[in-house]
């Protein structure tokens, strides 16, 4: 298994995307290393971060009119749906707390792709758009412990 941490691999050259995929990052390594009776406490802050992160992507796309807004927003919406639902039957114990480290090596495997994908095509086109993207107040709070 690949380690759960930053790597160079990852900068798109755009700070507020590259701070805010430190932070997920952050995120899903303290999910990774939860013990059973943190493991909701650190769902609950990786998915408040995960959400935010992608209504700030969603919001910088829809300002400089990133024409796959629909494509990259739909992978988005699978990928939260699927945190959330994981929080939700741990909570309600039809899944054990261990599974939380299986999302989290999942969720790493998946950025990778995502952001050599995806974000880093947004990344491209807001840069050549002249295009300069503002960090959300909101992904301020929620920093990973
Ligand atoms: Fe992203
Ligand atoms: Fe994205």
């Amino acid at each position: 298994m690949k380690p759960i941490e930053w790597n160079d691999a990852l900068t798109l050259g755009v700070d507020p995307l590259d701070e805010t995929h430190r932070d997920f990052i952050a995120h899903i390594a303290t999910l990774a290393a939860a013990q059973d009776d943190q493991v909701l406490h650190a769902l609950d802050a990786l998915n408040a971060h995960t959400s935010a992160h992608f209504e700030q992507e969603s919001r910088w796309m829809r300002d400089c009119e990133f024409p796959p807004l629909g494509c990259h927003e739909g992978e988005h919406q699978k990928v939260l749906e699927l945190c959330v639902e994981l929080r939700a039957r741990i909570a309600d114990g039809t899944q054990p707390p261990a599974m939380a480290a299986r999302l989290a090596e999942a969720l790493m495997e998946w950025f990778e792709q995502h952001a050599a994908s995806m974000d880093a095509v947004l990344a491209q086109w807001m840069q050549s758009r002249g295009y300069v993207p503002a960090l959300d107040a909101d992904l301020l709070l929620v920093q990973p412990q």
